[in-house]
């Protein structure tokens, strides 16, 4: 794993966006993994600002609320076309969400797993963090081997996703999301995390034990995965020293 920290969200940000720049670049039939959540926007505003080819890029983004209306303010759905699809060249037919309205929820996440297979698999992943470590929607206790399916919110999620919302009560209790096993197979991760409620989760995930109690701890097993933090997110890792030399001393070929 490696750890990047920088001063602010801002910097950090454009660390993660140069590389996923270079994704796109080098491969321009990329298949990318999308987040949503306040973390990514300034992923997304940087990455349309880089007037990138998306043409032959396909998308899938990790989760969605259940019994939303696709064109509910706060779905996904909405988030996607607001924050990124309607900047950039992307397809419509290559963007991926979940349909948290299918009529067969349980046949909906087998076939959007069929289609990311046949799309060739993720090549990269982003990801955020929940305050109590969850990513995409698998809320502590996921199994580390899930796949694509109905999970129910933790009620600190709803809690913090009540900002979205204007009250608990108006938050979905239901959503799907792909599993902690589908986004393991993504060939690269980007966990993005900012500010200083962020920082316990980041610790455990980072420098916790692997426990499905801490579903971001997860991301321990992939062979390449970064974390792009700022100093709050990450003042409470006990090695960011090590970090901050690992990441000055990098070979010239790794930079
Ligand atoms: C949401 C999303 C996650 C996201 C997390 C953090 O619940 N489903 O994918 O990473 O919450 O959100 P934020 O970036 O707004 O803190």
């Amino acid at each position: 794993m490696e750890i990047v920290i920088q001063p602010t969200p801002a910097e950090s940000t454009a660390a993660a966006a140069q590389l996923v720049a270079r994704v796109i670049r080098r491969n321009p039939a990329a298949v990318l993994g999308l987040a949503t959540g306040s973390t990514p926007v300034q992923l997304y505003r940087e990455l349309i600002r880089m007037n990138l080819d998306w043409s032959r890029i396909t998308t899938f983004n990790l989760d969605e609320y259940i019994g939303l209306p696709a064109d509910h303010p706060q779905s996904y759905h909405t988030f996607m076309r607001e924050n990124l699809f309607r900047h950039v060249n992307i397809r419509p037919e290559n963007a991926h969400i979940p349909d948290g309205n299918a009529p067969d929820i349980a046949g909906f996440c087998g076939e959007y797993e069929r289609r990311i297979s046949a799309a060739g698999g993720i090549d990269l992943q982003i990801l955020g963090i929940g305050s109590d470590g969850h990513i995409g929607f698998n809320e502590p206790t996921s199994s580390l081997a899930s796949r694509t399916r109905i999970k129910t919110l933790t009620r600190e999620t709803i809690r913090d996703n009540a900002r979205f919302f204007g009250s608990e009560a108006a938050v979905p209790r239901h959503v799907l999301t792909m599993g902690i096993g589908t986004i393991l197979e993504a060939r690269e991760v980007f966990l993005l995390a900012f500010g200083e409620a962020k920082a316990d989760a980041i610790a455990a995930a980072v420098e916790g034990p692997v426990a499905s109690t801490n579903p971001a701890s997860a991301v321990q097993f992939h062979p390449a995965a970064k974390f792009f933090l700022d100093e709050a997110a990450a003042s409470k890792l006990s090695r960011a020293d090590y970090y901050r030399w690992v990441y000055d001393n990098k070979p010239d070929w790794q930079r």
